[in-house]
Formats: structure tokens, sequence, C-alpha cells
């Protein structure tokens, strides 16, 4: 896995990706941005299967968010690949002392996946009426 820039044809795939009802239901879009850094999940061969990206962020405090969109990369690692990534960039590169998250209560493929990669549980955030759990990882 790798990440990259977006370019054109990528950006018409996601929005292909984020008119999918099973995603959005496990991904609900809420909340507002104000600044991010976004980047295209590529496969080591260039496929592009997903989006991920750090968002709202200074050096104090990110949140992160991703979505796999080709359902057929989902549960192979690739998720787990990506945030770690994307973790070690913004504490390391960016400088971020905290990424943070919101995840709904019942996606627990994702709940595993942002365990895996450091985050723990912190609380919770209404956006729209919906209840999410927060998750934060700090850097050490
Ligand atoms: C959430 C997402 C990023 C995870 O990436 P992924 O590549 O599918 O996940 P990974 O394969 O890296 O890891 C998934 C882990 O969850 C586990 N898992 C899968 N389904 C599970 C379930 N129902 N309950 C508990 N654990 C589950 C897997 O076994 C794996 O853990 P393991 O390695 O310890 O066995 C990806 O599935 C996705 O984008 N989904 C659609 C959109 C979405 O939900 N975005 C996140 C919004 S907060």
């Amino acid at each position: 896995m790798k990440l990259c820039s977006r370019d054109q044809a990528d950006f018409m795939r996601e929005a292909i990706w984020n008119s999918d009802e099973e995603t959005n239901a496990l991904d609900p879009m809420v909340g507002t941005i104000v600044n991010h850094l976004t980047f295209a999940i590529k496969t080591l061969d260039g496929k592009h299967i997903g989006t991920c990206g750090v968002y709202n962020y200074d050096v104090r405090d990110g949140q992160i968010g991703i979505r796999i969109g080709d359902k057929n990369y989902w549960g192979k690692g690739y998720g787990t690949d990506a945030i770690s990534t994307l973790v070690n960039y913004c504490l390391t590169t960016l400088g971020i002392t905290r990424l943070w998250l919101k995840v709904l209560p019942t996606n627990a493929r994702a709940i595993r996946c942002y365990e895996k990669c450091g985050f723990t549980k912190c609380g919770k955030v209404v956006y729209d009426g919906i209840e999410f759990v927060m998750m934060e990882r700090r850097r050490a």
C-alpha cells in the first residue's frame, strides 16, 4: 500500500464510492471540514482502492478519516496499513500532538482497525443527531 496525491480519475472513483449506501451507512459523512490533507490509498501496483486523510488540524490536534471505497479490499489489512502510515506522517512529519477520530459504535471492523493502530476510546460525540465513539492517539 502507498499513500499518493489524488488525480482527476481518483476524484471520479471517490464520487462513485461516496454514493454507495452500505459504505455511507458505515461511515456517515457529517461535520465540517476547515482544512485537510487527503490522500489516495493505492496498492503497490497502483490500483486506487480508497481515501484517507487528516482534517481540521493544527499542531496540537487533528482528526483523521479513512474510506476504502473498493469493497473487494475490505478486511485485507489495507486499512490498518493506511492508518499506520497516515498516523506516522501526522505525528512525525506534521508534528501533530494528538490525533482523534469518530466512528459509529456498531462499526466493529473500523474500531478493531483503529485499535491495531494504537487508538483508544476517549468519549462520545454527536453530529447531526448521530452518536459516534471518539478514539485518540497521542504522540509518545
Ligand atoms: C474500516 C476500514 C478502513 C478498515 O480497513 P480494512 O482494511 O477493511 O481493515 P483491516 O483488514 O486492516 O482490519 C480489520 C480488523 O477488523 C477485524 N474485523 C472485521 N470484521 C469485524 C467484526 N465484525 N468485528 C470485530 N472485528 C472485525 C478483522 O479481523 C481485522 O482484525 P485482525 O487483523 O485482528 O484480524 C475499511 O473496512 C473501510 O473503509 N470500510 C468502509 C468505510 C468505513 O467504515 N470507514 C471508517 C469510518 S470510521
